[in-house]
C-alpha cells in the first residue's frame, strides 16, 4: 500500500510522460516502479516477423518482456496462488512482478532461485528498496538442487533459468509433487533459433519437445502457448487450484 502510494506520488511528481512511448504505446503496468525505463523488445533481441516483437517491450536484454511479466502478475492475482516459484532471477524483474502480485493479493511469497551470488545480493537489495522484501525470498543455488531438496510446495511456477534446464526443473516438481498449480515456461517461441544465432536449434527443439510431452503427462491437463515475442508455454495441472 505504502509502496503503491509512493510510486503514484513519484509518478505524479516526475510526470508519467517522463517515459517516452515505447513500441507506440505509453502503457506501463501499475505494479512497475517508474524508475525502470522500458525499451522496444525488437531493439533488444533479434526476432523473426512472425514473433511480432515490435508490439512488445522490455526493461533490459536480460529481463522478461513487460507483457509476459504482466501476465504473470495478473495470473497470480487471478488464481490467488500463495507460494510461488521462479527459477532464474537475473535482474529481478520476474521476482518483482510476482512479489508485487503477492503484495496486491495481500498474501503470498515468491521463492526465486538464482545461481549467481552477485545477482542474489543485488536483487535482495532491490526488493527491499521497492518495499517487496516480505513477499520474496532469494535462494542462491542451482535450481535443480533446490527443487530436489526443498520442503516447500508451490501453487505457481515460472521456469526461466536456462532453456536446457527448465523441463528437468518441472519434471522434478512433478515427481516430488511440489507444484500444484500452473507452470509457465519462457523463451519457447518456435522461431527463436531462426533469428537468434546463439540459440541452438537442437537445444531449442529438445526444450519444446520435452514441454509438449510433459503437457500430455497424466499428471497434467493440457497447455496454452503464445508464440509471439520470445514465447510462453503454459502447462495446467490435472486438478486446477
Ligand atoms: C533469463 S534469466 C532470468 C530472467 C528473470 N526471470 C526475469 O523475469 O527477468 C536466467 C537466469 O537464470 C540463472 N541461472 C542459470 N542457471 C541456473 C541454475 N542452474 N539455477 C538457478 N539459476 C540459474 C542465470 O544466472 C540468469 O540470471
Amino acid at each position: 500500500m505504502i509502496t503503491r502510494m509512493k510510486n503514484s506520488l513519484l509518478g505524479a511528481a516526475k510526470g508519467w510522460r517522463l517515459h517516452p512511448p515505447v513500441s507506440g504505446r505509453s502503457w506501463r503496468p501499475s505494479w512497475l516502479a517508474p524508475d525502470y525505463p522500458l525499451h522496444p523488445e525488437a531493439g533488444l533481441h533479434p526476432h523473426s516477423d512472425e514473433e511480432k516483437a515490435k508490439l512488445f517491450m522490455a526493461a533490459d536484454p536480460g529481463s522478461t518482456e513487460i507483457e509476459t511479466l504482466n501476465w504473470l502478475h495478473a495470473t497470480v492475482c487471478l488464481t490467488k496462488a500463495s507460494s510461488l516459484l521462479e527459477t532464474g532471477s537475473a535482474m529481478g524483474l520476474g521476482t518483482i512482478a510476482l512479489a508485487s502480485a503477492c503484495r496486491d493479493n495481500g498474501f503470498g511469497k515468491v521463492h526465486s532461485i538464482e545461481i549467481d551470488p552477485g545477482l542474489c545480493e543485488q536483487i535482495s537489495l532491490t526488493l527491499k528498496q521497492h518495499g517487496l522484501a516480505d513477499y520474496a525470498e532469494m535462494h542462491c543455488m542451482d535450481s535443480r538442487d533446490f527443487l530436489r531438496t526443498t520442503n516447500l510446495v508451490f501453487d505457481f511456477g515460472f521456469f526461466d533459468s536456462l532453456c536446457e534446464l527448465r523441463a528437468e526443473e518441472y519434471e522434478i516438481c512433478l515427481d516430488r509433487g511440489i507444484l500444484r498449480g500452473v507452470a509457465a515456461f519462457h523463451d519457447t517461441s518456435p522461431y527463436r533459433p531462426r533469428s537468434m544465432p546463439q540459440c541452438s536449434p537442437s537445444v531449442h527443439e529438445d526444450y519444446r519437445a520435452r514441454l509438449e510431452k510433459l503437457a500430455d503427462d497424466a499428471r497434467c491437463s493440457g497447455h496454452f502457448e503464445n508464440i509471439l515475442s520470445r514465447g510462453l508455454f503454459v502447462i495446467f495441472p490435472k486438478q486446477a487450484i
